[in-house]
């Protein structure tokens, strides 16, 4: 996956620019406030169809402005792609991949590859669950469009069922038709993250010996409200998962809320066989966000054959000299843009581009 290219119209606080990329290391640099993380943003977008931070597609409209207009041109398989997002502030996004009109956001989901690594993700680990899931689920529904809509399914079922529990009288059939498709739904996501929480840590072992000299051995394991789901296929996976509804129903309907599904699991670290959420130290649990990041990266190209781009926002500064070489020096032959305030720590690179940012405006 290489970004060529990346146009600008009233998007945030760009008025109208277009920025061209290199293969290797680009740099987007500037002082606070001046429009580094809009830029990947508006890349981030045409991965998934919605920014990496706000769900309200109206903001991204610049200030003043009724619709803002975003454009890519990128290779994939050794040919030349494009997309385009229009941005409305009061009406539906409209999405076009090769100049064909894309209906829903999970038919442009898998066009274009990242990986993300911004400030938020450096508590992957000690952070609370839903941002390990919604990374997971970022990851899974790049490569599998169907988890996508699965994910998409059990949100709305999850909110009907919160609704009906919040009645006085509930609905008991009502309940069961919904933990029935509750449940099958949420086999096929429990299945998936099983399974690529497996392949990661496969990769992510591999990274955290090479980075800690062959002092740490890293394990993942992805913790289900049915226990050990490693040799259960979908349909146990859904049998046990309606016991385990059926063991709540008093309780979910006393505390008015949905308490058992994928949408309650989480992802377990472990360094040495520790926990790493009690017992790992800062540096480390930022390591393990780090490796995890590579590892999205690898097992993207093990996937589709080639890397995603993969976008840094302000991260070398939050880890120390090794790091930021292991990053450096370990992801060759592909695209990286990152964004920071000072480009100094760069100084060597080759085959790098610095592009700096000015208060909405691209420095030439
Ligand atoms: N819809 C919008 N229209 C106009 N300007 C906007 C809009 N949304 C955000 N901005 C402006 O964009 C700027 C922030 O841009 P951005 O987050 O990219 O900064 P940054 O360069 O990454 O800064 P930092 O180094 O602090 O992370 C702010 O000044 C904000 O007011
Ligand atoms: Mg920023």
């Amino acid at each position: 996956m290489f970004l060529k290219e990346l146009e600008l119209e009233n998007f945030r606080n760009y008025e109208s620019e277009k920025i061209e990329f290199c293969r290797g290391l680009n740099i987007i640099c500037g002082k606070n406030a001046q429009g580094k993380t809009n830029i990947l943003e508006a890349v981030y977008l045409f991965s998934v169809g919605k920014s990496h931070r706000t769900y309200h597609d109206n903001e991204l409209v610049k200030f003043g402005a009724d619709k803002s207009k975003i454009k890519i041109v990128f290779d994939f398989s050794e040919r030349e792609c494009n997309a385009e997002i229009e941005i409305f502030k009061n009406k539906r996004k409209i999405i076009s991949v090769n100049d064909i009109l894309i209906k829903k956001n999970s038919l442009l989901i898998g066009k274009f590859n990242v990986v993300y690594f911004g400030p938020e993700y450096l508590s992957l680990v000690q952070g609370g669950p839903k941002l390990r899931r919604r990374n997971l689920d970022i990851l899974i529904s790049q490569l599998r469009p169907n988890y996508f809509s699965f994910v998409t399914d059990l949100k709305r079922i999850v909110e009907s069922k919160n609704a009906l529990l919040k009645g006085n009288n509930v609905n008991m059939t009502m309940l069961e038709i919904l933990n029935e498709r509750l449940s099958s739904v949420s086999a096929e996501i429990i299945k998936y993250r099983f399974e690529f929480i497996s392949r990661i840590e496969k990769i992510a072992n591999r990274i955290q010996s090479e980075i800690s000299g062959g002092t740490e051995n890293l394990k993942m394991n992805y913790i289900s409200s049915v226990g050990g789901v490693e040799s259960l296929s979908k349909e146990e996976i859904k049998e046990a998962l309606k016991e385990k509804l059926k063991s709540n129903e008093k309780r979910e309907i006393e505390q008015k809320e949905c308490l058992v599904g994928p949408q309650r699991e989480d992802v377990e670290f472990l360094i040495n066989d520790l926990n790493a959420k009690l017992y790992a130290s800062q540096g480390q649990q930022k390591t393990v966000a780090l490796v995890h990041k590579i590892s999205e990266v690898e097992l993207i190209k093990e996937e589709i054959g080639e890397y995603p781009v993969l976008l840094l926002d302000d991260i070398m500064s939050e880890l120390d000299k090794k790091r930021q070489k292991y990053i450096l020096e370990n992801i060759k032959n592909m695209q990286i843009i990152l964004t920071c305030t000072d480009s100094q720590m760069f100084r060597k690179k080759e085959d790098k581009k610095i592009i700096r940012v000015e208060n909405g405006k691209i420095k030439r």
